[in-house]
């Protein structure tokens, strides 16, 4: 397993689980040195617990050396990053031919190379003219099999998946990789197989799917305030029909993660490659920056037009609760908005410090939710941790300066957050 990130090191610990041998290689000496040391370098609910039963039954292992990793391996998965390219949107492919080269160089026997990082369509067949150019004579195949877990849920999501997506070409491939799925075959867990290109397809079309139905839900919320609507109510009453489904109907402050923002991005890239624009993705896009700049409005309305001046709390700050990860959170534009706006501002994030240092300079850190709180003139809920779905109203009202909460998961109800002594709540789309 190439690269031990969120994708990587899970796929690794959960594969072993499953009874094979893994050894996971990262190019990070810092990652494998904890790694090594039994510590999980992200936060992701379970893992350490598997990681060690793994290691312990000599299963799971940690390198650098990617030469000794691949002596003997049937299958080498590179789940690498593939972040926004800077400049046009498309997914920077360098650490995935990076990867592919090296494997090309220092494997043997016949190997499938399988490309489990989120990748435009085309990239498996450059992935083998890159190990077929580098290595004549290297008896490979190539498969490609996308990643769905989601951070905060991944492990049960890898146990236990909606589907698994295989793209080969050989039956040798085939073979190769239902070996490797055999223990979710066995529990009837759905797998697809594909071409490698409608593989690489499946994955962008389900972000950019998701991306559409929370951004969809956003806008709906922008005219709920308008009219005088309650968006909770109209997504219960959407999401209730089976054809729609109530998942990821939450009005919120924009998606964000390491997925949605950049696998937006490189479809609408892709699209615009092939002549063939991806006009609702790019619509999608554009409404997300929208929805995240009227938050920030929103915000401004509450401390009576300006941020000068004030101290607000921000109660979450990663893209999502249950997990550490920073990138493309909405918090890193709402944020920034509020000190460049004069605010003083105080962060609490169960997980989000450590990442939030560098990313977020100029807040205060508190890791408790009632000291950030203290005498400040408004409280942002932004990530719902389950450690903020069920506070102190009442406590929190006593303690700031000007009891004002902006819910911008709707949490709490309006009625409620009065009675606790708010004495104004603004949730999203209500
Ligand atoms: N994070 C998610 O929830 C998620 C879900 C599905 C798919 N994906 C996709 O999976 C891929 C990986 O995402 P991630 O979040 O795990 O990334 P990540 O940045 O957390 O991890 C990538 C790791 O790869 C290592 N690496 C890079 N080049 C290497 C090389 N040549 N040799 C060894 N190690 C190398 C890096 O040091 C890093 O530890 C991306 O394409 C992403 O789109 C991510």
């Amino acid at each position: 397993m190439i690269g031990t990130g969120y994708v990587g090191l899970v796929s690794g610990v959960c594969f072993s689980d499953f009874g094979h041998t893994v050894v996971c290689v990262d190019n990070d000496q810092r990652k494998i040195d904890m790694l090594e040391r039994g510590e999980v370098p992200i936060y992701e609910p379970g893992l350490e617990a598997l990681m060690t039963k793994n290691v312990g039954a000599g299963r799971l292992a940690f390198t650098r050396d990617l030469a000794t990793a691949i002596d003997g391996a049937e299958a080498v998965f590179i789940a690498v990053g593939t972040p926004t390219r800077r400049g046009d949107g498309h997914a920077d492919l360098t650490y995935v031919m990076a990867a592919a080269e090296e494997v090309a160089r220092m494997a043997k026997g016949y190997v499938v190379i399988v490309t489990k990082s989120t990748v435009p369509v085309g990239t498996n067949r450059k992935v083998r003219d890159v190990v077929a150019a580098t290595n004549p004579d290297l008896d490979f195949d190539v498969a490609s099999n996308p990643e769905f877990l989601r951070e905060g849920a991944a492990i049960d999501d890898f146990m236990k998946p909606d589907r698994v997506v295989l793209g080969v070409e050989t039956d040798r491939a085939a073979a190769v990789m239902s070996d490797i799925y055999r223990p979710l075959y066995l529990r009837d867990f759905p797998v697809v197989s594909t071409s490698l290109e409608s593989a690489e397809m499946i994955k962008y079309a389900a972000n950019a799917f998701l991306a559409t139905k929370i951004t969809f839900i956003n806008e709906i919320a922008a005219l709920c305030e308008k009219v005088g609507a309650d968006v909770k109510q109209v997504s219960k009453g959407m999401g209730m029909d089976n054809r729609i489904g109530n998942k990821f109907l939450h009005a919120g402050p924009g998606y964000g993660g390491s997925c949605f923002p950049k696998d937006t991005k490189a479809l609408a890239r892709i699209g615009q490659e092939h002549g063939s624009p991806m006009r609702i993705t790019e619509t999608v896009i554009a409404v997300n920056e929208d929805v995240k700049r009227r938050m920030i409005e929103k915000l401004q309305d509450l401390c009576s037009g300006s941020f000068k001046g004030k101290t607000i709390a921000v109660l979450g700050v990663t893209f999502k609760p249950n997990t550490d990860d920073m990138r493309d959170a909405p918090s890193l534009t709402i944020v920034p908005a509020l000190v460049g706006g004069g605010a003083r501002v105080r962060v609490c994030d169960p997980q989000g410090r450590t990442e939030g240092e560098n990313l977020l300079p100029a807040v205060e850190w508190h890791n408790d939710p009632y000291a950030a709180a203290q005498d400040a003139d408004l409280l942002v809920l932004l990530t719902e941790w389950n450690e903020f779905r069920a506070l102190d109203l009442t406590r929190l009202a006593d303690l700031m300066a000007s009891p004002v909460m902006a819910d911008l998961r709707n949490i709490y109800d309006r009625e409620t957050a009065l009675a606790a002594g708010f004495k104004q709540h603004a949730g999203v789309g209500r």
